[in-house]
């Protein structure tokens, strides 16, 4: 098991590629933390890691709330004696064209992805640094944040922050043995990439399920992207073996966008 003994949260874990990472950890030996907004959802995924005797409990968290970031941080101290490592996982995306684009939208993406990672963050970091033994911070951006889309545009932007945002906590972090990295997916089968299809096919005049069927087909491995493809990332990140990796964001998309 490669995360014998650690303590992790996982953002957004209730459903998606964050119930994926806190299962596969919870396997690797991990105590998981399940934050999100839903809080039914969060327990569902705790029962499924306690009830194959692993460790886990759920959080109700807004990550947009500096004071619940802390608290979920707390909880993860008050339970499990500490905090190895967490995953920013809990993100939210919308497919609006560029003039239409509102200052509520842009709030709206910018608030979950990038200033809920801060406060995260922060709050880990700070029980971290006081432990004096490293951690991991794992982010997930998006293929998204590597380019830019015309019907994207915020959802683009608040990934290509969250790229930039992993190299300057890096940087910050170093001296503490705390690296920093993050995951970009390509297109992921959850209720996320649902919800994107949905707003596609509307705005391309298109049948719902016919955007993600035309996407799928330029992915050079051949398939939609499952939650668990990125767990094995995920582990790597967090272990031991990524020790000398910080400051990097990993495509992991299927070959889906070249650097
Ligand atoms: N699905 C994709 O194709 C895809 C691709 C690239 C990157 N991503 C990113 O990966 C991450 C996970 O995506 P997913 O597809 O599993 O998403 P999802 O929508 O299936 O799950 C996201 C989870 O985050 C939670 N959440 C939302 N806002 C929150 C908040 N303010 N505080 C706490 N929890 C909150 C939701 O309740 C949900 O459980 C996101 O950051 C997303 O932007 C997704």
């Amino acid at each position: 098991m490669r995360l014998e003994g650690k303590v992790a949260i996982v953002t957004g874990g209730a459903q998606g590629m964050g119930r994926a990472i806190s299962l596969r950890y919870a396997q690797e030996g991990a105590k998981v933390v399940v934050g999100d907004l839903n809080l039914q959802g969060a327990q569902a995924v705790v029962d499924e890691i306690t009830g194959a005797n692993g460790q886990a409990v759920a959080v109700e968290v807004d990550v947009r709330d500096q004071a619940q970031a802390q608290s979920m941080v707390d909880t993860a101290v008050q339970q499990f004696g500490g905090l190895d490592i967490l995953v920013n996982n809990a993100g939210v995306g919308k497919i609006i064209p560029f003039l239409e684009t509102t200052e509520q939208d842009w709030n709206f993406m910018f608030d979950i992805n990038c200033k809920g990672l801060l406060w995260c963050s922060q709050a880990a970091a700070r029980q971290m640094i006081s432990q004096g033994r490293g951690g991991k911070i794992v982010n997930l951006a998006s293929q998204a944040g590597r380019r830019g889309e015309a019907l994207v545009l915020a959802y683009c932007a608040s990934k290509a922050c969250v790229i930039n945002m992993t190299q300057s906590m890096a940087m910050a972090l170093a001296e503490h043995k705390i690296n920093v990295n993050g995951i970009a997916p390509g297109i992921v089968d959850t209720p996320f990439w649902d919800e994107v299809d949905r707003q596609f096919a509307k705005l391309l005049n298109m049948e719902i399920g016919e955007p993600k069927r035309t996407f799928i087909k330029s992915i050079p491995l051949g398939r939609i992207e499952q939650p668990e493809d990125v767990t094995g990332a995920a582990v790597f990140l967090a272990s031991a073996e990524s020790d000398y990796i910080t400051q990097q964001t990993l495509n992991v998309d299927g070959g889906n966008w070249p650097s």
